[in-house]
């Protein structure tokens, strides 16, 4: 079954806990952590979503699912492991080389955290085959990472599907996400291609009623 992990990152600070557990009694798989740093997008949200993590932690037993839009990928990986995510995400383009990319997959599965490659609306699959039976989840952005409430970009349904054909025929049980503009209208076609989870921020976020907004888009 298709699961939901919650963008917050356009939640706002005054009523975050009630947000957070009016969430949970919604029925959202995840909590998605949009971490950003000024750098690799030009938003910063290092902050809020540190202290975010921190509140859910103290009233949810739900998990966390971290999207780390960082250049520095080992220091904020580090900065998140005493949350004890479930998921830790980190983009293929803030990698040097190949090299670092399989130390952080090793960092994560250290301590225990599922770890997550993904790559940006132009970023090829090619680039991340090689790892894809290291990983647990690819995270194929739908727009281009920095803010929520953009359009979902069309052509990265085929990526989603190419990738799902490509992991049947290498027998690969790696799950697939995708983050951005995704709503009640664009659920069907990444559903469709075969993806596992959807992440949705404004979908949920901006509705009156969670628990209709995420009924809706199971
Ligand atoms: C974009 C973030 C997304 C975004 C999703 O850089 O990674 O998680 O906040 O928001 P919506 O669902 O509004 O596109
Ligand atoms: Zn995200």
């Amino acid at each position: 079954m298709l699961e939901i992990s919650t963008s917050i990152l356009t939640v706002e600070k005054e009523n975050a806990a009630k947000t957070f557990y009016d969430l949970e009694t919604a029925g959202t798989d995840y909590y998605h952590i949009d971490v950003m740093d000024g750098k690799f997008v030009e938003k910063n949200t290092e902050e809020i979503m540190y202290e975010y993590a921190n509140i859910i932690k103290q009233i949810s037993n739900l998990p966390l699912d971290v999207h780390l839009m960082v250049e520095n990928v080992k220091e904020n990986i580090e900065r998140y492991i005493p949350f004890s995510p479930s998921i830790i995400t980190f983009h293929y383009e803030a990698c040097k080389n190949n090299k670092e990319i399989l130390d952080l997959i090793k960092l994560i599965k250290e301590n225990n955290i599922k770890p997550a490659i993904s790559i940006k609306p132009e970023t090829s699959l090619e680039k991340i085959k090689e790892f894809l039976a290291l990983i647990h989840m690819v995270l194929i952005m739908t727009v281009e990472p920095g803010k929520g409430g953009q359009k979902l970009i069309p052509k990265t349904v085929e990526k989603v599907k190419e990738l799902k054909q490509y992991l049947k025929e290498n027998n690969l049980e790696t799950y697939i996400e995708v983050d951005g503009g995704i709503n009640k209208e664009t659920i069907n076609m990444v559903k469709e291609a075969g993806i596992d989870i959807a992440v949705a921020g404004s979908a949920i976020i901006s509705a009156q009623d969670f628990k209709k907004a995420i009924k809706e888009l199971r």
